[in-house]
């Protein structure tokens, strides 16, 4: 039996300007995971069980389509990459702990764990860098216009430096900190929200290119306070990009009541994270204040609130 497994992700700094070659940061959340078991099947053909949506899917020999979600399209991807022309006889079964469609990166983090199991199953221990490639081609066809962020997180497990179509740059968390994500129990898909970013900046090329530039200056700051421990700091950034997201109109009234709430409870900063008008938000937090802005974001209204500590594998 192989087993692999994938965690989610949340981004610290700098959503929607990487999409237009800026920086940003995000870092992987270890308390959430997709898992997935590969075993010999009992029939020829491959069989995918997603235990928690209660779904079997049968895998045929047809190419990857646009069409195929992304359960099949990622078998698919590595039945051809590993030119695989007679169906093995493999079942694999899959668990999360990641919510769906809430900016947590699930869809790459199936894709990641259920590639990875399927080519050990095949004998092929595959490379980060190619299921990062192959992570990234179920992501263009199921999010539009993805910058590769989600996938180069997932599928490294570190904390990330990225910069659109650039290698890939990992660094160290000095000093770990507390971060709290609070859902709004709602979402936009991250394709519309990236859509009308990119509208915008097509309208207003001047104003959204320097609001874009300052996204990206921001993010540069946070990894210098990262890497040395000034965490604290790192809240005013947190507040200062909340504000640059509401001029790129992707915040929403529950994020910014969610926001401010925290604020009011002691936070050190809080911003929406991810596509916006919905998903999560994150608060940073001293360890005596977290209990205090949990109960404030429960008392604003998210239907959840997670608490993960940066920098330590919890
Ligand atoms: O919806 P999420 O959390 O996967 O975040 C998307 C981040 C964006 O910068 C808005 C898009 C992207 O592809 O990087």
């Amino acid at each position: 039996m192989n087993q692999a497994t994938a965690p989610a992700k949340i981004i610290l700094f700098g959503e929607h300007a990487v999409v237009h070659g800026q920086p940003a940061i995000a870092v992987p959340v270890t308390s959430m995971r997709v898992a997935v078991e590969a075993q010999a099947g009992t029939s020829p053909g491959i069989k995918i069980i997603a235990t928690d949506v209660h779904t079997t899917t049968e895998i045929d020999l047809s190419p990857p389509s646009e069409d195929d979600g992304t359960l099949v399209q990622t078998v698919k991807l590595v039945l051809q990459k590993l030119k695989v022309t007679s169906l093995p006889s493999v079942t694999l079964t899959l668990t999360s702990s990641i919510p769906m469609g809430r900016g947590f990166g699930s869809g790459a983090a199936v894709s990641a764990a259920l590639a990875k199991a399927l080519c050990a199953a095949l004998d092929y221990d595959i490379p980060s860098a190619e299921l990062n490639d192959l992570v990234y081609e179920v992501e263009k066809a199921h999010h539009g216009n993805p910058s590769g962020l989600d996938n180069t997180v997932i599928v490294y497990q570190k904390p990330v430096f990225f910069i659109r179509g650039q290698p890939l740059e990992t660094f160290e968390i000095k000093k770990p900190f507390t971060l709290l994500i609070g859902d709004t129990g709602y979402s936009t898909p991250t394709y519309q929200t990236v859509g009308d970013v990119g509208k915008l900046y097509k309208s207003e090329p001047d104003r959204i290119g320097k609001v874009f530039d300052e996204i990206g200056e921001i993010a540069r700051q946070a990894r210098q306070h990262i890497e040395t421990g000034t965490v604290e700091s790192l809240g005013s950034l947190m507040v200062r990009n909340h504000d640059l997201l509401q001029k790129l109109t992707v915040s929403s009234i529950q994020l910014d009541f969610l926001c401010e709430a925290a604020l009011e409870a002691g936070a050190l900063g809080a911003k929406l994270s991810g596509g916006g008008r919905g998903g999560n938000m994150i608060a940073l937090v001293a360890d005596e204040r977290r209990q205090s802005v949990v109960d404030a974001l429960y008392a604003a209204g998210a239907e959840n609130v997670t608490v993960t500590r940066v920098g330590n594998r919890t």
